[in-house]
């Protein structure tokens, strides 16, 4: 992004968030449908901002729920069923941030209710879902922002300009990588080893197949079972894959292959604690690591640049020079200048741009299309590292190309009495 670019960027996220506090009429009426570790850093920063009145919570953990509640000094009405803060008529907009299996359901639901959404990522888990939200977002004229929040991100904005720009030159390589070492496995969160009454275990599941209460698959570490989620690919996949796909400005790969499992993490998840998923897309080859048994030397996003490296992180950006050392090149000069820049505070600057977009109508940063577009990717690599085999993707009509077992591992059926209608 250039100066003045930013400037403008800037300046408009500042002119709409100032139209949006004039006057009464512009209260912004927000509730919350889940209201873990995420929800509630979220909540809080809803409620920071002036023109934010919170209305309702919702919540099947009620301790959760009696915290989003006390952080309104008691002002919104509490709800376990979602179903009810969607009938009050009284709300103009809904932060998501239930766990992943819910996200589709309550989204189309939210918008068929005529509330504008903000959805967290990753969007959701299979790519009909994906498409089932964005139809309905389209349908009800609804602004749906996912919490991507590196997409309001002024330098993830300037470093994208700079590579599509060309001037790291090239890049046919990005490389993504999240690892740690989380040896002997993770533990549960929050809730001990028996069903409290102050859970709504059933209405957790919800579309999720029925299974005995188990705390290790409830608050937090539902991540790493299948049917609420996808592990690290669509944990933190989903935002360094996010960014590399909007860099490239490509709606999907052409491809994908993955390796990986659960080989050493001895806590019963499922998801892989190692994986490898490599992407195919025009002239790039995009690379994603994770590792939960290894932290080894972490870095979350490299664009590998003919003239110049970028690695990009929320705390910004820094371009290593690169030396070309061919033929008639002299191996010492460097094809470009170092640069680099830092971050900011993404999820204010996201949250302020969901708000700008409720009054604007504009489509926002994160809009629902390119969460879908996303979701699939990540996706994808789950399906091809179960399947085995390398996948095809037919971006248009949002089909992996002949092969019935790929497709049909990318679908499964919701538990009644649960369905998506758009
Ligand atoms: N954008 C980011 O940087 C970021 C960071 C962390 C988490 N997240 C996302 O936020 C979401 C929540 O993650 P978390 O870490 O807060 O998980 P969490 O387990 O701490 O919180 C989820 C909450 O949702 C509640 N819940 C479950 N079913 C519900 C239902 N039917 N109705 C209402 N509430 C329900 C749970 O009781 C729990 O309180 C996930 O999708 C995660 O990927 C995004």
């Amino acid at each position: 992004m250039s100066d003045s670019t930013r400037r403008t960027f800037a300046a408009g996220l500042t002119a709409l968030s100032s139209q949006s506090v004039q006057g009464a009429n512009d209260r912004v009426r927000i509730g919350i449908i889940g209201c873990g570790g995420r929800g509630r850093g979220l909540w809080k920063t809803f409620l920071s901002q002036k023109e934010v009145e919170p209305v309702a919570a919702c919540d099947v953990y009620e301790p959760f729920l009696n915290r989003a509640i006390r952080d309104t000094q008691s002002k919104a009405t509490p709800f376990r069923d979602f179903r009810h803060l969607l009938d009050r008529k009284d709300i103009d907009a809904v932060i998501v941030a239930s766990p992943d299996h819910w996200h589709a359901l309550q989204t189309v639901m939210a918008c068929r209710a005529g509330k504008d959404v903000y959805v967290e990522k990753p969007l959701c888990l299979m790519p009909r879902e994906g498409r089932a939200m964005l139809n309905a977002a389209r349908r009800h004229n609804r602004i749906v922002q996912v919490g991507s929040q590196q997409r309001s991100g002024l330098h993830y904005a300037h470093a994208i300009e700079l590579i599509r720009g060309g001037a790291i030159g090239p890049v046919h390589h990005i490389t993504t990588h999240w690892t740690r070492n989380m040896l002997p496995g993770f533990r549960p969160i929050e809730i001990g080893t028996s069903l409290p009454p102050t859970l709504d275990w059933d209405l957790w599941l919800g579309p999720a197949p029925k299974v005995a209460f188990d705390p290790f698959r409830c608050i937090y570490n539902y991540r790493w079972f299948k049917s609420y989620s996808g592990g690290q690919m669509t944990n933190w996949g989903a935002h360094s894959l996010d960014i590399a796909r909007w860099a490239l400005g490509a709606k999907a790969p052409d491809a994908v292959a993955s390796f990986g499992g659960r080989f050493v993490l001895n806590d019963g998840g499922e998801t892989p604690d190692v994986q490898h998923t490599i992407y195919s897309f025009p002239g790039c080859v995009v690379s994603w690591v994770s590792r939960e048994a290894s932290a080894g030397n972490t870095t979350l996003l490299d664009f590998h640049g003919t003239k110049g490296t970028m690695t990009l992180t929320r705390e910004g950006f820094s371009v290593a020079p690169e030396i070309w050392t061919g033929a008639g090149a002299n191996g010492k000069t460097p094809a470009m200048q170092p640069m680099s820049e830092s971050g900011g505070d993404l999820d204010s600057l996201h949250i302020d741009n969901f708000l700008a977009c409720l009054k604007s109508r504009q489509r926002p940063n994160a809009d629902i299309e390119e969460g879908h577009r996303t979701a699939v990717m990540c996706q994808l690599g789950n399906a091809a590292m179960r399947i085995g085999r390398v996948l095809r993707w037919d971006a248009e009509v949002e089909t992996v190309i002949d092969d019935a077992e790929a497709n049909a591992a990318l679908h499964w059926d919701y538990r009644k009495p649960w369905t998506l209608a758009e």
